[in-house]
């Protein structure tokens, strides 16, 4: 087999053969194919596009490129939750021990944040004494008799999507639905999940801005997990703004408690109870969405869903005594207010630009090696479409700095005031098959 006979075929709109992804995706993987082959066959595929079943096997040939983690001793249905990305994204802290508290196991692998979106790691991390760092035999354990734990990045996953992505980053390639369906997939399988909910977000804060594109991919991701044998199902969620009202660490991380106590936002608390049911469903626990809903809205009222937040952060070393009393979460020195130029109603507030306000008080990494402050962020009191008077205030800055000029300056910029305005639609599809 040569590449360029490949590049030709792809450059031709003919369909490749499970043969052929292999042979690209092993060769690249191994230094066999260089990377002006390899961004020539990104940039065919991106004009050309990729049959349903190019699309398994692409998937598939990347799952295979590294380590797969092996979840077969931990009894019953793994059902993993994967979010495009968004600011003030605080749904994995709710879910995980809202499902987990219906014997749906939650075998968790998690990042750290990086950019203007959080990561769940990181958050976690603001309750003292809490870790990731267990091992694979540790991790297996706890989800078998408490149903859920989370455990750090482990293993080389996906050796050939880190290194195609690197590539794609710097040939204008990234926004090919194939390859974005394709990467996001290899990563939920190769990490064991049998089945998967995708929360793909739209809006300005999203990386597909509108709701066809984001439609377009969510029902990519669907096809290629129902085709390799794991059941999966998403739902379009909007990013126009941020989620609920936290952002921040330990502000997200109260926001989470509040939430599965039942007290938390509207936004919030809906969109962690229609993913809760496609991940209730899928785990085999109920047997349509409307039957899982009320199982939830039952563990979040009689408390069981709150408990198991607390066994889950004191089983990784966490002092689970917060959840009573918060005031044990990393505080910041100072608070400042934004108060509304103008009375009227919210009209935007975008959300990636106030994912960089709060990373800029410290709440969220540039680089990697940055450390970030667990205190610090965001709480919104006004979101789009609420009224607003001149004066009153829009958001309250968590600081630990008395300099927070520039960041009040970018919020401004960010945040409109209108005569107008209606509260977006924060569920647009929901996709089952
Ligand atoms: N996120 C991913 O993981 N992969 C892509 O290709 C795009 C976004
Ligand atoms: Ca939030």
């Amino acid at each position: 087999m040569r590449m360029v006979d490949i590049i030709a075929k792809k450059r031709d709109g003919h369909a490749l053969t499970k043969e052929e992804i292999e042979f690209v995706v092993n060769g690249y993987t191994n230094d066999d194919i260089p990377d002006y082959q390899m961004s020539s066959l990104a940039m065919a595929i991106f004009f050309q596009d990729m049959t349903d079943e190019e699309r398994a096997y692409l998937t598939m040939a990347m799952v295979e490129s590294g380590d797969q983690i092996d979840l077969s001793n931990i009894e019953g249905i793994k059902v993993d939750k994967h979010s495009t990305g968004g600011v003030g994204d605080t749904t994995t802290l709710v879910l995980a021990p809202l499902v987990a508290a219906l014997d749906v196991p939650v075998a968790k692998m998690s990042g750290r944040g990086l950019g203007h979106t959080g990561g769940t790691i990181d958050k976690l991390e603001s309750v003292e004494g809490f870790h990731v760092e267990i091992s694979e035999e540790e991790f297996v354990k706890l989800v078998n008799e408490d149903k859920v734990a989370v455990i750090g990045q482990t293993g080389n996953l996906t050796p050939a999507d880190k290194k195609i992505y690197a590539l794609r980053d710097v040939t204008a390639t990234v926004n090919s639905i194939p390859l974005i369906a394709s990467s996001i997939m290899s990563k939920k399988i190769a990490a064991g999940a049998d089945a998967i909910v995708l929360d793909v977000k739209t809006g300005n804060g999203a990386f597909m801005k509108t709701v066809e594109d984001a439609e377009q991919l969510a029902h990519a991701m669907v096809k290629i997990g129902n085709q390799v044998g794991r059941q999966t199902m998403a739902i379009i969620s909007d990013m126009s703004q941020p989620l609920g009202r936290a952002i921040g660490n330990a502000l997200e991380l109260q926001e989470a408690i509040d939430t599965l106590k039942g007290e938390g936002p509207e936004d919030l608390t809906e969109l962690v109870l229609t993913l809760g049911s496609q991940m209730v469903v899928l785990a085999q626990k109920a047997k349509d969405l409307d039957e899982a809903r009320g199982m939830l809205q039952e563990v979040i009222d009689n408390g069981k869903a709150l408990e198991k937040f607390k066994t889950f952060l004191s089983n990784q070393g966490g002092d689970a005594s917060v959840v009573d009393d918060p005031s044990k979460l990393p505080t910041a020195q100072y608070q400042f207010e934004l108060p509304a130029k103008r009375s009227g109603v919210v009209s935007e507030m975008i959300a990636n630009e106030i994912g960089i306000a709060s990373m800029m008080l410290g709440a969220g990494r540039q680089t990697k090696e940055d450390v970030i402050d667990l205190a610090v962020g965001l709480v919104l009191n006004k979101k789009v479409g609420d009224r607003v008077e001149e004066g009153e205030s829009l958001l309250t800055i968590y600081a630990n700095s008395e300099d927070v000029e520039q960041v009040k300056q970018k919020l401004y910029d960010n945040i409109t005031i209108s005569d107008h305005a209606e509260q977006p639609q924060l569920i647009h599809t929901i996709i089952t098959e």
